[in-house]
């Protein structure tokens, strides 16, 4: 990417700061009809069983799910910035990538305070991580080679970016989360732009091996991004007879929703660089459901 388009990032981050704290409306209050996430991306709606829950486990389900969703952009932000900081290191503060990623560690460190703040005003009680995603996660961020944690970024935040245009449009959805991915659509924005930019220095030059590579790695980090939205604990907490059977059902369902609704930029980021072949193209139609 060019230094003045950099540039150019730079300046809209300092000019049009969003701070949580004034953009978010956090005394609004929920109104009784309104939703935490929308029903299409919740995890029952679209099974038989999801019509025999009353408005209020239907409420409930989109409120602890939507804690998933936040909780997990912080986690994973979280990570990204100790790579951020582990990558800044390589360069000199006056380039202008590390003049920019300055940029997105204060944006990120903004978003974590702010879905954690979501988090709490949603009553959250969010289902941690697992073991093996804290192991995969931190040794990402700790050791992985910069090209590979720039897109295991960029798969979720792109898959962020998706989240943040479905909440928006839903005219049902409560105001504080609708502003939150308000502000979060606008800057990951412009993380998105730049890492595209940066990642193509290696994508062009990059062989069958690099790109089948890249390729498990977006669909990797999707998919583990995907595992923490649906948990068993929700169906206890909702009321709902029979949490395990019910879990299989809504993992299944929400594997097909998700595909249907959430991948088509993901699948259009990896068709610009080849980056479906014969050895990646089965996992994607396996573990995501994608029809590539
Ligand atoms: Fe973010
Ligand atoms: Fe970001």
């Amino acid at each position: 990417m060019e230094v003045k388009e950099i540039e150019r990032l730079i300046k809209i981050s300092k000019d049009r700061p969003l701070l949580p704290e004034t953009f978010v409306p956090w005394h609004e209050a929920p109104a009784a009809d309104e939703l935490f996430l929308p029903e299409g991306l919740n995890s029952l709606e679209g099974l038989e069983i999801y019509n025999t829950l009353s408005m209020q486990q239907k409420c409930d389900l989109g409120r602890h799910e939507a804690v998933q969703v936040m909780y997990s952009y912080g986690w994973s932000e979280a990570l990204f910035c100790l790579f951020m900081n582990r990558y800044l290191l390589t360069l000199q503060p006056d380039n202008v990538e590390y003049r920019f990623l300055l940029r997105e560690l204060i944006e990120e460190f903004r978003h974590q305070e702010m879905f954690a703040q979501a988090v709490a005003q949603l009553k959250g009680q969010p289902v941690k991580p697992t073991r093996m995603h804290n192991i995969i996660g931190q040794f990402t961020a700790k050791y992985m080679p910069h090209d590979a944690v720039f897109m295991s970024c960029l798969s979720i935040e792109l898959i962020t970016d998706v989240y943040g245009h479905h909440i928006r449009k839903d005219p049902k959805m409560y105001n504080v989360i609708k502003k939150i991915s308000e502000l979060h659509n606008i800057e990951e924005g412009r993380h998105i732009h730049f890492t595209k930019g940066l990642l193509k220095k290696y994508t062009t030059k990059a062989g069958f091996m690099k790109r089948t590579f890249y390729s498990y790695l977006v669909l990797l980090n999707v998919y583990f991004m995907r595992t923490l939205y649906v948990k068993k604990e929700i169906f206890e907490r909702i009321g709902m007879e029979n949490p395990g059977a019910v879990y299989k059902l809504a993992y299944k369902n929400y594997k097909r929703k998700f595909s249907a609704t959430c991948l088509e930029t993901v699948i259009e980021f990896v068709k610009e660089w080849n980056g479906f072949n014969g050895a990646t193209r089965w996992a994607w139609r396996l573990l995501l459901n994608a029809n590539v």
